[in-house]
């Protein structure tokens, strides 16, 4: 059976330097005099962690001046080999759409993937971060309001020819849906429900049964911890409360802590850190037929 396949970025260029959301304060970055070299070792750490479960990950080169390349989950949305490129709200990260084009161009050139495709002119979406695959129920879950539009939802439902259920984020802190929402594969959904409208709690709750939804309280949201990776009955985030340990656990789940403490001084963890490549809509095959 193929491996699954995460992309994940080269941090050499990593620092925080501007701010496009609340969790950034380049100030405190600088008086951090370690942050560097934990990020160094937060994002080997992270690479050892995906590659224990038995995943392989290609990396992205860094590039000087584009310091949020480290977040994969904002290149593109990719479903059964076809990839969509985002494009990015802030200026300040408009910068990386060509040198995520050329990376997943090169991922095409060599089989990688299927297709390489761009949103329509003007559409602003932000990729995997605000279009989380869930594939027991078939869909995406689709984040708009902060950064990706309502727009660009359409978009990649259109281009997915998948249903993308629409939820509101209600503020700056959670600005992506996967800094407030994971469905896990178990078909549990660990989410945060003050990151989201009225109205997006409404619909969240009328698709996912209440014995499936896991809440994340406060602390762990704002330890960056439902932004996880998640394969099989394992999950990896950022350094967790041990509530949300024990409830995990008693899903059936098994954590793998990182401190990623130099990412999350930049509004992103474990999740955006990596992109899956090999996110497949079919059934995975049967253990026989797969060798
Ligand atoms: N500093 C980055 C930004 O604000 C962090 C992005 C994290 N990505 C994510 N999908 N949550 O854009």
């Amino acid at each position: 059976m193929r491996k699954p396949h995460y992309l994940m970025t080269d941090p050499a260029h990593f620092e925080v330097c501007y701010q496009i959301n609340p969790w950034m304060d380049p100030s405190v970055w600088r008086a951090d005099e370690s942050a560097c070299e934990r990020a160094f070792a937060a994002s080997a750490e992270l690479r050892a962690a995906i590659e224990a479960m038995g995943a392989k990950v290609d990396m992205i080169p860094a590039e000087a001046g584009l310091p949020d390349l480290v977040f994969p989950a904002n290149a593109a949305t990719v479903l059964d080999g076809r990839a969509l490129m985002a494009r990015f709200a802030h200026p300040e990260r408009r910068g990386e759409e060509a040198p995520f084009l050329k990376a997943f161009q090169a991922l095409r050139d060599r089989g990688l993937l299927k297709e390489v495709a761009e949103l329509p002119d003007g559409v602003v979406h932000e990729g995997a971060g605000d279009a989380l695959w869930d594939k027991g129920r078939d869909l995406f879950f689709g984040g708009y309001g902060q950064r990706s539009t309502k727009e660009g939802l359409d978009a990649v439902a259109d281009f997915f020819g998948k249903e993308v259920v629409a939820l509101e984020l209600a503020t700056p802190h959670f600005y992506h849906l996967d800094t407030c929402m994971r469905p896990l594969d178990g078909g549990h959904i660990l989410y945060y429900p003050p990151a989201f409208t009225d109205q997006a709690l409404k619909t969240l709750r009328e698709r996912v049964a209440p014995d499936m939804l896991i809440e994340a309280d406060k602390a762990d949201a704002e330890a960056l911890c439902v932004n996880a990776v998640n394969l099989g009955e394992t999950v990896v985030m950022a350094k967790a409360p041990p509530a949300l340990k024990a409830k995990l656990e008693a899903k059936g789940y098994r954590l793998v802590e990182v401190d990623l403490s130099p990412f999350i001084m930049s509004g992103g963890a474990a999740f955006c850190m990596t992109l899956r490549l090999d996110v497949s809509s079919q059934p995975a095959p049967a253990l026989a037929a797969a060798e």
